[in-house]
């Protein structure tokens, strides 16, 4: 099989996985998270909690696409933010999100066009041309979330809710997993 033809492999393994998307391209890594459906023990070996915000896990970071597990403790969420001109695919793992996505209208002001609930196992795509989102745990639980991006992404713009402004902001990980970064 090449990598354009992924369409029907369930993977077995994070392995499995992280090989398909080092193969891969860009056109075909929304069938590869699709076609994703591991046990969320998986992931627990990559988690890592904060009280203070959601934590940013590295999976394995490449520079065609980074795969990154967020650990959210219950009501934490993202500021409202964009991609850096990059794809961003996110799987629940497990848990449930909203996610609510804004657009600037002609005075600059953002205005909420979508807000959804994503439960375990959906998959949510975003790109900057659609617009900004936030992402908010809304399970009572810690929840984990799966995040591809391709490129890698970092930097983007967070809007401050003080200033009413969007600022860059350098995105960091909190742990480095043994795939690390290639
Ligand atoms: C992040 O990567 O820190 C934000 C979550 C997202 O936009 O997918």
């Amino acid at each position: 099989m090449t990598s354009t033809e992924h369409t029907t492999e369930t993977f077995q393994s994070l392995d499995e996985l992280v090989s398909a998307l080092s193969e891969g391209e860009r056109t075909t890594y929304d069938n590869i998270i699709r076609s994703t459906n591991l046990p969320s023990s998986i992931y627990e070996n990559f988690c890592s909690w904060s009280d203070k915000s959601y934590t940013r896990n590295c999976i394995i970071d490449t520079e065609k696409f980074e795969l990154i597990l967020l650990c959210w403790e219950p009501g934490q969420m993202t500021p409202i933010h964009d991609h850096g001109g990059e794809e961003c695919w996110v799987k629940v793992i497990s848990g449930e999100f909203r996610e609510t996505i804004y657009q600037e209208n002609e005075a600059g002001e953002l205005t909420v066009v979508k807000s959804a609930v994503a439960k375990t196992n959906d998959i949510t795509y975003m790109i900057d041309f659609m617009g900004f989102h936030s992402l908010e745990n809304l399970s009572n639980e810690r929840s984990m979330s799966l995040h591809l991006y391709a490129k890698p992404i970092r930097s983007c713009n967070s809007y401050d809710a003080i200033s009413g402004e969007f600022v860059n902001k350098d995105l960091v990980y909190n742990t480095v997993s043994e795939f690390g970064t290639k």
